[in-house]
């Protein structure tokens, strides 16, 4: 039975073993992290993290052929491949702080294969990771080796959080790089044969090392360029009087430009698109393409700005102050269906909106309030005012929203605005709020008070 054994029980880590255990029964999968509560939660009826559909597919495997553990030298000795799948956050500081990611977790795991490993291994990167990491992962195995033979392959992991397991079960594809030497192509061969038990083959690609690694931050920088872009659109909608949402069906509609990834919004958030960015331009720094990494910084810098700009249309709408004011902030995670919060377009908004004293309440069905206070009390700048929380009630659903209800007990004028235009904001503007929503026409209050961004 071939055995893998995966560092990392986090949002990558996790599901994947999880589809990997459930697609190839003749597999033993294990995951192992260095977080004894992440594992004990792993093992026990809430899983750490939450996922559609993913309840399901652990309950299926686990205890028979999916396991976690914290005992991570075991299985890591008796494990073929190792994925590596431990966290990769930006550097807070020293050399390229603030941009380049930060390898700790991921040297240090190599170091422990090195010095635990009795036989052979397959490692993959399956952490995004900067170009050419392949290669001082594999200088740290090989200088450490003992005579044990060690494959490095990079297979990046292409899943988007709240559908991580429709994407698992369907990835657009498989990308697994590896050394062009026969033992390298060997290994990729061994990865390839595990994917294939429910991946078509035409949908597993193979390159080199180098390309994998490339072609997972191109691809997230391609998709956050693509927000970015309609994110710089909305703002011209508004003030043209367009509309973005007409705007981008219409782009998308020329099949060289496709549909997805075209909704307008208060700015992407997740983990990996600006870290990745981040990478990509601190890269390219490093190699002495200033030009080229100021083009991907502008995705950051419309991103940020698209952030300021929706608070600074609140506050100007209120008369410029929102001293006091209460606002209930509908949803925290960075999009829906996840409970991560990480980089969350929300944090930004609630801090900008605290810094101007306004009086906030969260609710998010996934986030705990705890989670939140974490969020917000973090030092990403300079933070001088205590943060007011007030627990909304957990019935406070979307669907059980009565606006008619909102409304009334509302001081007038009332506002609404949606950072996700999800809505409907005509049904809104009969029962008498003021409705801003993302790069639509404004309504006559709000052109009145123009946001300076
Ligand atoms: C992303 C990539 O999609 C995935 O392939 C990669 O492996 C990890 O990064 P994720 O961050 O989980 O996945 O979520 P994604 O669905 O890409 O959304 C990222 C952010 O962009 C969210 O804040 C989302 O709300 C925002 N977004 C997405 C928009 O604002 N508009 C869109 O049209 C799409
Ligand atoms: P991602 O979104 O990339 O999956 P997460 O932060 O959710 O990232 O998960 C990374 C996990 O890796 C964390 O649970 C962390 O405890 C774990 N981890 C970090 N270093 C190691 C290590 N050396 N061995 C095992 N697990 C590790």
């Amino acid at each position: 039975m071939v055995k893998i054994c995966c560092l990392g029980a986090g949002y990558v880590g996790g599901p994947t073993m999880a589809v990997i255990a459930l697609k190839c029964p003749d597999i033993q999968v294990v995951v192992v992290d260095i977080t004894k509560s992440r594992i004990d939660a792993w093992n026990s009826d809430t899983l750490p993290i939450y996922e559609p559909g993913l309840d399901e597919v652990v309950k299926q495997c686990r205890g028979k052929n999916l396991f976690f553990s914290n005992d991570i030298e075991k299985h890591v000795s008796e494990a073929d491949i190792i994925f590596v799948s431990v966290n990769t956050p930006t550097k807070t500081r020293g050399l390229g702080a603030g941009k380049a990611a930060d390898l700790t977790y991921w040297e240090s795991a190599a170091r422990m294969i090195a010095d635990v490993a009795k036989s052979d291994k397959i490692v993959v990167e399956k952490s995004t990771v900067p170009v050419k990491t392949a290669e001082a992962i594999e200088k740290i195995l090989t200088h450490n080796s003992n005579g044990i033979n060690f494959q490095i392959l990079s297979n990046p992991e292409f899943l988007a959080e709240g559908t991580a397991i429709q994407d698992l079960f369907n990835p657009d594809r498989v990308l697994i790089g590896g050394r062009e030497t026969p033992e390298g192509q060997k290994a990729v061969q061994t990865l390839k044969a595990v994917y294939a038990h429910w991946v078509p083959e035409d949908q597993i690609l193979t390159t080199n090392l180098w390309s994998a690694e490339l072609s997972k931050l191109a691809a997230n920088a391609f998709l956050a360029q693509r927000i970015s872009s309609v994110n710089a659109m909305s703002a011209l909608c508004e003030a043209t009087g367009a509309n973005v949402s007409e705007v981008s069906y219409a782009v998308g509609k020329d099949s060289r430009i496709g549909p997805k990834f075209l909704n307008a919004s208060v700015g992407f958030g997740g983990s990996c698109f600006q870290k990745d960015i981040l990478n990509l331009v601190y890269i390219c720094e490093c190699n002495g393409l200033p030009e080229v990494a100021n083009y991907w910084k502008q995705v950051i810098k419309i991103n940020d700005y698209q952030k300021s700009r929706f608070v600074n249309r609140v506050v100007s709408s209120m008369f410029n102050t929102v001293a006091n004011k209460k606002i209930a902030v509908l949803g925290f995670a960075f999009k829906k269906d996840t409970g991560d919060t990480r980089e969350t377009p929300a944090i930004d908004v609630c801090k900008g909106l605290l810094g101007d004293k306004a009086k906030i309440s969260i609710y998010d069905p996934q986030v705990t309030e705890d989670q939140i206070q974490r969020d917000l009390a973090m030092n990403k700048f300079d933070w001088d005012h205590p943060v007011h929380l007030q627990p909304m009630s957990p019935t406070t659903t979307k669907q059980t929203l009565d606006y008619k209800k909102i409304y009334d007990s509302m001081q007038k004028p009332a506002f609404v605005f949606d950072g996700r235009n999800v809505v409907d904001s005509e049904k809104l503007r009969e029962i008498g709020f003021i409705v801003y929503s993302i790069g639509k026409p404004l309504d006559g209050w709000l052109k009145d008070m123009p946001a300076v961004a």
